[in-house]
């Protein structure tokens, strides 16, 4: 056989490997999301506004959090021990494959007895997410992609809204105090004047889903940690999402501004808020 020709199937065979492994870990990043999102939920029907603490200003945590990560990072352990693995409430040192969870995303809505947040697992291949599930419980609604494989709602496709006008668009815009309230304060204004209308619900992850299956036309927020949106912006570039490139920098120990946008509406809004899009 020619050299190239032998090339040409030698590449097609590591690439199609590649694939197998990624779609392996996206069928089991689903089935662990939607046991430990059925975790959640029971503690969230029995425990309703139960006990919380606060890991710092406004930062809520629960027990439910702290058992979730653990039965996460137990499934996800027995399934790829080689892999790595970052925690919200664990931490951890990210590796060639790394894992990073957000046990639940929207722990004070949860704290509180509202039915919005989510399990979020996310895969990064070398330090670039490949593959992303959210569940959210209460709803039983699991997004998930991978790369180049398209989104899925409950295993139907998904895709952004063709939404163009300022003044027809919605967008969430996430707060934490994690950066000087005037800033955001500032780009809620900007963007409110531009004919946004602006709302903020408590989850990240969910609200970059929501972005990514059209109910919204985009999410935004000023600095959000790599457990928030790990699983999300891999839905929501395959759901044809324009995005900032929140994984540059030292983004999984740091985290960093994030952008999410509808086609339609992603310059302006990216001028309008003040994160540049990738
Ligand atoms: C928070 C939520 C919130 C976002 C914050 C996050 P948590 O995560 O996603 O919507 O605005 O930046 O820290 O504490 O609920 O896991």
């Amino acid at each position: 056989m020619d050299c190239s020709v032998k090339r040409q199937k030698q590449t097609a065979g590591v690439e199609q490997r590649m694939t197998n492994e990624i779609e392996t870990r996206l069928t089991v990043a689903k089935a662990i999301a939607h046991e430990a999102g059925q975790l959640a939920r029971r503690r969230f029907l029995d425990n309703k506004r139960s006990a919380f603490s606060f890991k710092g200003h406004q930062d809520y945590l629960t027990e439910t959090d702290g058992e979730v990560e653990r039965f996460i990072a137990a499934a996800l352990a027995r399934a790829f021990p080689g892999d790595a693995f970052i925690g919200e409430e664990g931490g951890g040192e990210a590796g060639e494959n790394t894992w990073i969870i957000d046990p639940i995303d929207g722990t004070s809505n949860f704290a509180r007895g509202i039915p919005h947040f989510c399990v979020s697992i996310g895969f990064l291949r070398a330090g670039r997410p490949e593959v992303g599930v959210i569940y959210a419980p209460m709803l039983d609604e699991l997004y998930a992609a991978r790369t180049g494989g398209g989104a899925t709602l409950n295993g139907l496709p998904i895709k952004v809204s063709d939404t163009s006008r300022l003044d027809h668009a919605v967008i969430e815009m996430g707060w934490s105090p994690r950066r000087p309230v005037s800033r955001y304060i500032s780009a809620v204004e900007t963007a409110i004047s531009s004919g946004i209308s602006v709302r903020r619900s408590g989850s990240g992850a969910l609200g970059i889903a929501y972005a990514a299956a059209g109910r919204i036309d985009g999410y935004c927020e000023i600095h959000i940690n790599s457990w928030d949106v790990a699983a999300g912006v891999v839905i929501a570039d395959e759901a044809g999402a324009r995005l900032s490139d929140f994984f540059s920098g030292d983004a999984i120990r740091d985290g960093n501004p994030i952008l999410v946008a509808s086609p339609g509406i992603a310059e302006a809004l990216s001028s309008a808020v003040g994160i540049a899009l990738a």
